[in-house]
């Protein structure tokens, strides 16, 4: 029981990951401990979602060798639901619309039996949802109301560990404070469930949501591996004026290679 205690929350161990004949992902490495923030930068079709997508057990994605190990227990052969039971939540970067299913009864089911109708106040609140609780999930929202939409379902989630695929794409600016001020409530708050901190581990492209949301640790995912572990604006701004065939080769990477 002790040693289980001690345990990060997620730890992936030398993770390969296909997609279809594909390699994707080449022996990833990652820890992430109870309560931080961890933020995935790295070039377009890198592997970046399949990273996310694989931790979540979305068909399609083999796990060809190592082990993605969440509280204690192996993830391997677990679906998404009871993943999902576990604790790990993901706001997708294009999230599908659902025919048929109100966002309100989407929220219930996130929320198992514990949202009240002041959850439901809080998060109307919170992300305007308005006119959305009761319209299909996604079904013609604007890229701003389909992202808060997704936060909303998070929210309702309350996972110990969310997954953020670049929550800021497609979104306006206005959209994005939101977003991100519904990010750090659900990574940072302690006003709901129970006291434990939850962690994140968040995709960006442009960093902007970094505006918005205290992140603790960058990684940069190059050549199906993480490449290099460092400070998340640091490595933004290196990348941003050296791009990431450089910022994998400089100094302070591998320092923490
Ligand atoms: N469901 C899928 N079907 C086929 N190919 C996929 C699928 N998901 C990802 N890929 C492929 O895997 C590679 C990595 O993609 P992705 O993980 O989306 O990268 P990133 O998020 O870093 O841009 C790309 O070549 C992409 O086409
Ligand atoms: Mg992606």
């Amino acid at each position: 029981m002790s040693s289980e205690q001690a345990a990060p929350l997620l730890r992936i161990e030398d993770l390969h990951v296909s997609v279809g004949e594909r390699d994707i992902l080449r022996g990833v490495d990652l820890t992430i401990e109870e309560g931080e923030t961890h933020v995935l930068l790295g070039p377009n079709g890198g592997g970046k979602s399949t990273l996310l997508n694989t931790i979540v057990g979305i068909p399609g994605y083999r796990v060809t060798q190592g082990r993605i190990v969440f509280k204690g227990v192996d993830l391997a052969g677990l679906e998404i639901d009871e993943r999902a039971r576990l604790g790990i939540g993901i706001a997708f970067q294009r999230p599908p619309a659902v025919r048929g299913v109100r966002l309100r009864q989407m929220l219930e089911v996130a929320a198992r039996s514990e949202l009240t109708p002041d959850t439901v106040a809080d998060l109307d609140e919170t992300l305007s949802l308005g006119h959305m609780l009761d319209r299909d999930v996604n079904m013609g929202f604007s890229g701003g109301e389909a992202k808060r939409s997704e936060m909303a379902q998070l929210l309702a989630q309350m996972p110990d560990l969310a997954l953020f695929d670049e929550p800021e794409s497609g979104v306006d600016l206005d959209n994005i404070a939101v977003v991100g001020g519904a990010m750090n409530s659900l990574l940072k708050g302690e006003e709901r469930i129970s006291e434990r901190r939850r962690a994140g581990l968040i995709i960006t492209h442009t960093g902007h949501i970094l505006e918005f949301v205290n992140a603790d640790v960058g990684h940069v995912l190059y050549n199906g591996r993480l490449a290099c572990k460092g400070n998340p604006l640091d490595l933004i701004e290196e990348i941003s004026s050296h791009g990431y065939d450089k910022c994998v080769e400089c100094a302070l990477c591998q320092t923490f290679a």
